[in-house]
C-alpha cells in the first residue's frame, strides 16, 4: 500500500480529498511545528517590521485572509493596539484555537469570520492593510480573488502576502527542523513533536499530492509578481523568503 492509499484509508474527515489538506486534522498540531521552525517566525518579523515605515492610522482596519490560529493578528495588535482586525478562515479547528488566543489579548479587537475566501464579500475600500500568508496557493481561482481583495483595500492601503508557490518537499523540511532543533536545543521537544505530529507530515504530503494534480498554485516570483500587477496592484517589494519555498510581496492600492 502507498503512502497516498494509506492516507485516504485514515483520513478522519471523508469530504477531504486525498490530494487535499485536512486543515482540522492539521491545526491541532500547527503552532507546536511553528514554534519549531524558524523561518516561520522569520516571517512574522518581516511583516513586523515594516508597520513603523507604512505609517498606518492608529486605528487601522486590518483584514487576515487565511489566518489560521491568528499568529499574525496576535502579533500585529502588539504594534497596533487600536487597529480593528478581521480574521477569515473557513477552517472550524483553526478558528477556535485562534478564538483562545484573540481573547487573551489586552484588546481583543477581532472579528472571526468563517468562511470560504472565495465566498466573501466586504465593501470597496475596507482595509488599510489586507495580509495573506501561506493560503492563496490554496485558494484558487487566484486572479479572481487577488482582484477582490484589491477592491477591499482603500486607496493609498497595502496587501502584504507570502505564498508558498514552490514544490514542498517533506524530508528536506524535516531535517531543517531537525538541525533548527540541535542548534537550539529542543530536539527532545521535537521528537516528542514529531510522534505527536504524524499528522503534519501527513498533511504535507497531502499538499505535495495537491501540487501535482494542480490543486495548490506553484509559481516562480517572477509569476508571482506578474499575477499581482495584472489584478492591479503596484508590487513594491518582491523577493523568495521561507527559506525560497515561498515568495514575499508588498503591493499598493494606487491613490
Ligand atoms: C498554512 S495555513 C496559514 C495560516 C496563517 N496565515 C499562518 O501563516 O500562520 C493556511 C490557512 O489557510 C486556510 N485556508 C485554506 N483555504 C482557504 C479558503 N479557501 N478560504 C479561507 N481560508 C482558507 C486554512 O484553513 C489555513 O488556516
Amino acid at each position: 500500500m502507498s503512502f497516498e492509499e494509506k492516507d485516504e484509508v485514515k483520513s478522519k474527515n471523508p469530504s477531504v480529498s486525498s490530494d487535499e489538506m485536512d486543515w482540522d486534522a492539521y491545526a491541532e498540531h500547527y503552532d507546536e511545528m511553528c514554534a519549531l521552525n524558524p523561518a516561520y517566525q522569520n516571517n512574522i518579523e518581516l511583516l513586523l517590521k515594516r508597520i513603523p515605515i507604512w505609517n498606518m492610522p492608529a486605528n487601522a482596519k486590518v483584514c487576515d485572509l487565511g489566518a489560521g490560529t491568528g499568529n499574525y493578528i496576535c502579533s500585529l495588535s502588539a504594534l497596533l493596539p487600536e487597529a480593528d482586525f478581521v480574521h477569515v478562515d473557513f477552517d472550524t479547528k483553526m478558528n477556535e484555537l485562534a478564538t483562545q488566543k484573540y481573547s487573551q489579548l489586552e484588546k481583543p479587537n477581532v472579528q472571526i469570520v468563517q468562511e470560504y475566501a472565495q465566498r466573501i464579500e466586504f465593501p470597496k475600500q475596507s482595509f488599510d492593510l489586507v495580509m495573506c500568508v501561506n493560503a492563496l496557493y490554496a485558494i484558487s481561482p487566484q486572479l479572481e480573488v487577488l482582484q477582490k481583495i484589491r477592491s477591499w483595500i482603500k486607496p493609498g492601503g497595502r496587501l502584504f502576502i507570502i505564498d508558498f508557490g514552490r514544490k514542498q518537499k517533506t524530508l528536506e523540511w524535516t531535517l531543517y527542523i531537525l538541525r533548527e532543533s540541535l542548534k537550539s536545543n529542543t530536539l527532545g521537544r521535537y521528537a516528542k513533536t514529531l510522534i505527536d505530529a504524524r499528522e503534519v507530515l501527513k498533511q504535507n504530503r497531502r499538499s505535495t499530492k495537491g501540487q501535482i494534480t494542480g490543486r495548490y498554485w506553484l509559481h516562480s516570483t517572477n509569476q508571482f509578481g506578474e499575477t499581482l500587477r495584472q489584478c492591479g496592484f503596484l508590487v513594491e517589494e518582491l523577493f523568495p523568503c521561507y527559506r525560497g519555498y515561498a515568495d514575499l510581496a508588498v503591493c499598493r492600492v494606487s491613490e
